[in-house]
């Protein structure tokens, strides 16, 4: 199987890139599925409803959440009618949403997708390690789903490699989300799973994370509440990996990231 996985959209420019890129990635790179972390597609941040029926019609078939995933607050009425879209796992129990979906493909094949916060420098948030595998604890990777992915949502690579290492052999792909950066260190793990400590961002790297500049500096310069973070507007960076899986096994044969688009270097999976 191969399957897309796309790092935060954020604001226009991101979802314009990703709308605009995915239909043709999805030939060229004969994608089975598409999976984007949409934490801050809505201005950078949040999700709306709107925005993620305009993801799906360009061909994103699920987005995951984080630490953004309420600032839309429409979304937490509607969130329980959008299958596609899977909130951190680790939430309070009781919270709307699901941490993690089974996907179909047209012919049969299934693929389960799980969304967890880490907890260094972040939220307080239920154990990460403990939730993911109860989630996967309830599927069998090559019989029940043919692909298992999980984003780790996190600040600290630290957290995400002990993520990877705990989750090696039992997924196709733990990849980190929210540092808005991409890594160079993306890997088939010893276990047979594919592993990048951060997708990196769909979104305009002339920018503070994604966040116009100045405004954004001013913030650690001035040490006082500043204007509101705007997201900035040139053109977005696609920046994720693909991944291509054994279904006998759920596990991954190749790795390699994406970046197309805007001011980065350009690179596209040669298989
Ligand atoms: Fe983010
Ligand atoms: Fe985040």
């Amino acid at each position: 199987m191969r399957l897309l996985f796309l790092g935060d959209i954020v604001g226009r420019s991101g979802r314009d890139a990703v709308t605009a890129r995915v239909p043709e990635l999805r030939k060229v790179l004969r994608l089975d599925l598409v999976i984007a972390n949409a934490e801050n597609a809505c201005h950078g941040f949040g999700l709306s409803p709107g925005i993620a029926r305009d993801l799906m019609e360009a061909g994103v078939d699920v987005m995951t959440l984080g630490n953004h995933a309420w600032d839309r607050r429409d979304l937490i009425g509607e969130i329980d009618g959008l299958p596609a879209v899977v909130r951190p796992v680790n939430f309070p129990p009781g919270t709307p949403g699901q941490g993690s979906t089974v996907v179909a493909l047209a012919d049969g094949r299934k693929i389960l997708i799980v969304n967890v916060m880490g907890r260094l420098f972040m939220d307080a948030m239920d154990d990460p390690f403990r939730l993911t595998l109860d989630v996967l604890s309830r599927h069998r990777l090559g019989t029940t789903v043919q692909a298992a992915v999980v984003d780790v949502h996190a600040e600290a690579s630290s957290e995400k490699w002990a993520m990877g290492h705990v989750l090696d052999g039992k997924v196709s792909l733990v990849v980190g989300t929210h540092t808005h950066t991409p890594t160079a260190d993306h890997r088939i793990l010893p276990g047979g799973t594919a592993f990048q400590s951060d997708a990196g961002m769909c979104g305009d790297y002339d920018s503070i994370i994604g966040m116009q500049k100045d405004a954004a500096v001013s913030r650690f310069v001035r040490k006082m509440p500043g204007e509101r973070l705007q997201p900035a507007e040139g053109p977005a960076t696609v920046c994720g990996l693909l991944v291509e899986t054994d279904d006998a096994t759920g596990l991954a044969r190749r790795v390699a990231p994406l970046r197309q688009g805007g001011m980065l270097s350009q690179t596209l999976p040669d298989f």
